[in-house]
């Protein structure tokens, strides 16, 4: 069953006087319980495609369906709970006066609604760390495990979709595999779908069930990762894994 879909989505960004296409016309869909990667070169419109479908910014043509249904680009309550984006910088994405209960339970009453009860320990558990953190502020937490809160303040709206755009790339290399590999494992136990995107072909490969891959604002090749990323078929899809692997 295809929740999330997609249809000729194009963004066109105006900047001094130019017109920037980001995304052209890019058709695309994600099934329930899959975890679909994203990748190609800086620019290709990865991360714009990601803000279209949160709702943070408006299509300038194409749209975007759940469940087969049109979004419009005001989102109602339970439409902004069944997509959860988690970004790079998770610090910077929790209010720094409030301590991590408080703002996943903000998040919990607004989207749940307010008798919701949040069971912070579990969450905690989820993402593998002890409980008594929740009562920390953001900046009191290192980035690895703030990354982790980022994630179970997600999950604790119970998503149908999670967003991930790069969200380890500020971390270690050694914390990046692990929070992927944990976020992955969440994901298949509550059968949650997500987007990934990642720079890390090896990563995909791993941990994602299909892999689409972007130049120039268009969708260039896709298929299982597997097969994308050890035969190729398009030479530019060719020329990123050589240069992610040089690396
Ligand atoms: N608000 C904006 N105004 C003008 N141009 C923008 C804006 N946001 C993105 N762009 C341009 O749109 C194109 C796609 O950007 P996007 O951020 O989607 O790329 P990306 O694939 O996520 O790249 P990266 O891997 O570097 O994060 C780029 O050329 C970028 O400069
Ligand atoms: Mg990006």
């Amino acid at each position: 069953m295809t929740v999330l879909e997609g249809r000729a989505l194009s963004k066109n960004y105006r900047h001094q006087n130019r017109v920037i296409e980001a995304l052209r016309g890019v058709d695309f869909t994600l099934e329930d319980g899959e975890i679909l990667g994203l990748a190609g070169e800086s620019g290709s419109g990865k991360s714009t495609l990601l803000k279209l479908v949160a709702g943070l910014e408006p299509p300038s043509e194409g749209s975007i369906l759940l469940h087969g249904r049109e979004l419009s680009y005001r989102r109602t309550t339970e439409e902004y709970r069944a997509m959860q984006m988690i970004f790079q910088n998770a610090p910077a994405s929790f209010h720094p006066r409030r301590t991590i209960a408080e703002s996943i339970a903000e998040s919990v009453h607004n989207l749940r609604g307010k008798n919701v009860p949040v069971q912070n320990d579990a969450l905690a558990d989820m993402v593998g760390l002890p409980p008594e953190l929740m009562g920390r502020y953001p900046r009191q937490l290192s980035g690895g495990q703030c990354q982790r809160m980022a994630i179970a303040r997600a999950m604790a709206v119970r998503p149908e979709i999670l967003l991930c755009d790069e969200i380890t790339s500020a971390l270690d290399v050694s914390s990046q595999a692990q929070i992927l590999r944990l976020l992955a494992d969440i994901c298949r136990e509550n059968h949650t779908s997500a987007i990934f995107v990642s720079h890390d072909l090896a990563v995909i490969r791993c941990l994602c069930d299909r892999v689409m891959i972007m130049r120039n604002g268009s969708l260039v090749e896709e298929g299982s990762a597997a097969q994308v990323i050890q035969d190729p078929k398009e030479e530019y899809t060719r020329k990123l894994v050589d240069s992610v692997l040089k690396i």
